[in-house]
């Protein structure tokens, strides 16, 4: 079993605090989803998981494993059994879908010990022939041109290839239609296991219809200010955010009411 450990995270962007002070213990063959208004920092904490630069950490600490991931740079991280699907995947020109997928197997595979070609293209078709992707998305340039809910659903391709310790995936039911959900859900539900863990950031309780979570939580105010089990998604489907707001004494004054 692995686990990951977020202690009392602290997390800055360009001066301003976002988080302030994240507690979270997931283990593997655990699913978790974090909900919470917009604005919160729930990208945020996906973004400071993986150690995109932009995202100061000011005090607390993430471990895999007890070892020191805020010491470890972003691919270190991937190495060391971490993925994200992010909120809006980027677009590499020149950088085949299928080549993207080979180099990031093999940079967590020791060198010479590569995964042969003929492997990689029988997993890779098993794989897209399960996710009812086109024999083509292999070839096309990663994400471009794709459509928001093809690149969600490459994402989940990226996910079952690269078999990381621990996914967190930002809002992979956005923009899907309800096939496609139907689909990328099967794809993570196929992923959970003794060897797997997941943190899935989702707005709707319609993903975790089909994915039950052992673990919901919420996120206010770079905080998660509450955990439950999945009739906790039920609850804040059918009454919203203002409930917690009220019982935490949590005043309004989120990052979406700036806007004026
Ligand atoms: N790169 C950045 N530069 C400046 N501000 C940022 C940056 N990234 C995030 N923020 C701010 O941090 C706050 C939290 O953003 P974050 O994306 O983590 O929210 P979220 O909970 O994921 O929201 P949503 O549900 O809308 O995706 C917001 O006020 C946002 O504007
Ligand atoms: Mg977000």
């Amino acid at each position: 079993m692995s686990t990951l450990v977020i202690k009392d995270l602290h997390v800055s962007i360009e001066d301003k605090e976002i988080l302030k002070g994240v507690n979270l213990t997931l283990n593997t063959n655990e699913i978790h989803a974090i909900m919470g208004p917009n604005g919160t920092g729930k990208s945020t904490l996906a973004s400071a998981i993986m150690g995109h630069p932009k995202y100061e950490v000011t005090s607390g600490s993430i471990t895999l494993d007890g070892e020191d991931v805020l010491e470890m740079e972003v691919d270190e991280r991937a190495r060391a059994g971490l993925f994200l699907a992010m909120q809006y995947p980027s677009e590499i020109a020149g950088v085949t879908n299928a080549d993207f997928l080979r180099s990031a197997i093999n940079a967590r595979r020791e060198e010479g010990d590569e995964i042969s070609i003929m492997k990689f293209i029988r997993e890779l078709d098993k794989k897209m022939e399960f996710l009812e992707m086109p024999e083509e998305m292999s070839q096309r340039y990663l994400n471009e041109g794709f459509s928001g809910g093809e690149k969600k659903r490459n994402e989940i391709l990226q996910l079952m290839m690269i078999k990381p310790k621990f996914a967190v995936l930002d809002e992979i039911d956005s923009g899907l239609d309800i096939d496609a959900l139907k689909v990328v859900s099967k794809g993570i539900n196929e992923m959970r296991g003794e060897g797997f863990g997941c943190l899935m950031i989702t707005h709707y309780q319609r993903l975790l219809n089909y994915i039950t979570p052992d673990h919901v939580h919420v996120m206010m105010q770079g905080k998660v200010v509450k955990s439950g089990g999945s009739e906790l998604a039920q609850r804040l489907e059918a009454e919203g955010y203002d409930w917690i707001k009220q019982e935490l004494g949590i005043e309004d004054t989120d990052a979406v009411t700036e806007e004026a």
